[in-house]
């Protein structure tokens, strides 16, 4: 009997139990972990200690610290791709060497930050002008993981930002560029080009309409210009000259980047220091993950709950759930991070998953939510294990009111999720309402909660960069984790390719320039419609 086996079994003698059931006695004590001072609860989970020893197993079984060590040591691990997975290397501070075929890789990436930190003084300080004087507004052009990383963080980071305007552009409609362009003043605004491969389409395509916007008003539209990129050559191309122009290594993936040069944008709105505590805070639970014992270990504990209740008891999603409207594109960002590294069909080495591959991960913050979708959560037939992350305190002490009623919410909404409400209780209500006899009974059944629906909450002092960091490196490590113990390799993307493809070959019917002969119906049709109204 395999691992995966006696989770099943487990699965199937626990539950009809209740979470509630569980609760005799230091059960949230056990069912939790520390790190510093987050604090991660699993408590309110089917999750038992037999459980817990069985899951445990699973990632040893699947040599879950082995792989950990392997990434960090630069091992080529993205085995498709035949490249090292050290995004961990941009937030190592201090520097300790890490080799990727026999070379160092620390120097340059302390450097590339150096330069980054200069650049972004001299504009905040004014040092570094645009045509027009003081950069007023910076415009990061990106897509993926060169835009949900910068946008997510910069907004989380809100109170921390004392540099200029932050925009964010990243989609091919042209409505994007053209709303974000509108009311900036070109001789003040700085564009990032951020892209790891300086070959994406929407990006390349943004980037010319930004300079096109540019050169009606400025001389030399390229001063105001600077390119991310792990493709350096191809923002020479662009015209942006070598000195603004920030490298990275290919053993950076784009949805782990924003630690190193496509992290401009947040470092140019916040400053280098604080960016530099973002990444201590990344660095910090890089040390966690490698040395705390496993039944304390966030990241794997996080990535076990998730095996849990996707592989073993079939929950098909997974709800983030931030009660912080400054984490508003934080669902999107663990979106890419976990869909993107672990949405695939096949093993490492190429064979069929026997298992389900990662959830369709989704959600919005709270309290929004809870007037939306929550009805689903708490009454519909799919159990959706929810995520939830708070802070014990907000930045506006003015407004501590409103982060008591927003902590009541979220900790109301785990309550009433694993608590639910019986018939018995229904109906007592609907007596109480004054209903009586068929009608009383049809009331009660609309306000019967089924309850035990599984959550975790993830909850720190404040938003700081410190633990903003640490909070996005326990995802980061968590989709390591599910990626090794399903034999999946996170690091790849196969999966975009095609239909970008697709879309350069249609490009030129959708023009009327290519015929639409050979095309399946529907999209004849549809290209005809297109062709007809434009
Ligand atoms: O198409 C998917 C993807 O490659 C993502 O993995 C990546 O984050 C995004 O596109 C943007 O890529 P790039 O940074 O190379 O422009």
């Amino acid at each position: 009997m395999t691992i995966w086996d006696r989770l099943e079994e487990k699965q199937a003698q626990v539950s009809g139990r209740t979470i509630l059931s569980l609760f005799n006695g230091g059960r949230a004590g056990v069912f939790s972990a520390r790190m510093g001072d987050l604090l991660f609860d699993y408590s309110k989970t089917n999750i038992d200690a037999e459980t817990l020893d069985l899951l445990l197993k699973l990632a040893a079984d699947a040599d879950v610290f082995g792989r950990r060590d392997a990434m960090f040591a630069g091992e080529k691990i993205n085995e498709t791709e035949g490249r090292a997975v050290l995004h961990t290397a941009l937030r190592n501070l201090e520097g300790t060497p890490v080799y990727v075929d026999g070379k160092d890789v620390m120097p340059d990436i302390l450097a590339t930050l150096g330069r980054m930190e200069a650049f972004s003084t001299a504009v905040r300080n004014g040092t570094f002008t645009g045509q027009g004087g003081a950069i007023t507004d910076v415009v990061n052009i990106g897509i993926g993981g060169s835009d949900l990383g910068p946008q997510m963080t910069t907004l989380a980071l809100a109170p921390y930002h004392d540099g200029p305007r932050a925009h964010f552009v990243s989609n091919i409609d042209g409505a994007h560029i053209a709303d974000t362009l509108k009311g900036l003043n070109p001789e003040t605004t700085l564009v990032i080009v951020a892209s790891k491969t300086f070959t994406t389409i929407e990006t390349m395509t943004n980037a010319k309409t930004a300079r096109d916007w540019m050169a009606q008003t400025v001389a030399d539209p390229a001063a105001q210009f600077v390119a991310v990129s792990s493709a350096i050559g191809k923002a020479a191309e662009f015209g942006i000259p070598a000195d603004r122009v920030f490298g990275f290594g290919d053993y950076v993936g784009g949805r782990y980047s924003v630690w190193g040069p496509i992290g401009l944008s947040l470092m140019l709105a916040i400053g280098p220091d604080n960016f530099r505590d973002f990444l201590h805070g990344g660095a910090a639970m890089d040390t966690h993950f490698r040395t705390a014992a496993p039944a304390q270990n966030m990241p794997l504990l996080l990535a076990l709950v998730g095996i849990w209740h996707h592989q073993i008891c079939g929950y098909k999603t997974r709800a983030v759930l931030p009660y912080d409207q400054r984490l508003t594109h934080l669902p999107a960002y663990f979106q890419q991070l976990e869909m993107e590294s672990n949405g695939k069909s096949v093993t490492m080495d190429g064979q069929p998953l026997t298992r389900p591959s990662g959830p369709v991960v989704w959600g919005k913050p709270g309290t929004n939510g809870q007037h939306a979708f929550y009805q689903l959560i708490h009454q519909g037939t799919d159990v959706v294990p929810c995520e939830f992350l708070i802070a014990a305190k907000g930045f506006e002490p003015d407004l501590a009111h409103q982060h008591d009623l927003l902590l009541a919410n979220c900790l109301a909404q785990s309550e009433a999720l694993m608590k639910g409400r019986s018939l018995e209780v229904a109906r007592d209500l609907m007596a109480a309402k004054g209903f009586t006899g068929a009608e009383l009974e049809r009331q009660a059944r609309h306000h019967v909660f089924p309850g035990n629906r599984p959550t975790t909450t993830l909850i720190y002092p404040e938003l700081t960069p410190n633990t903003l960091g640490r909070i996005i490196a326990i995802y980061e490590h968590r989709v390591f984790v599910e990626g090794v113990i399903l034999g999946i390799n996170s690091f790849d993307q196969w999966g975009v390719e095609l239909g970008k493809e697709l879309a350069v070959a249609l490009t030129p019917l959708i023009k009327g320039e290519e015929s639409v002969e050979g095309k399946d119906g529907s999209t004849r049709m549809l290209v005809e419609y297109i062709l007809k109204s434009s």
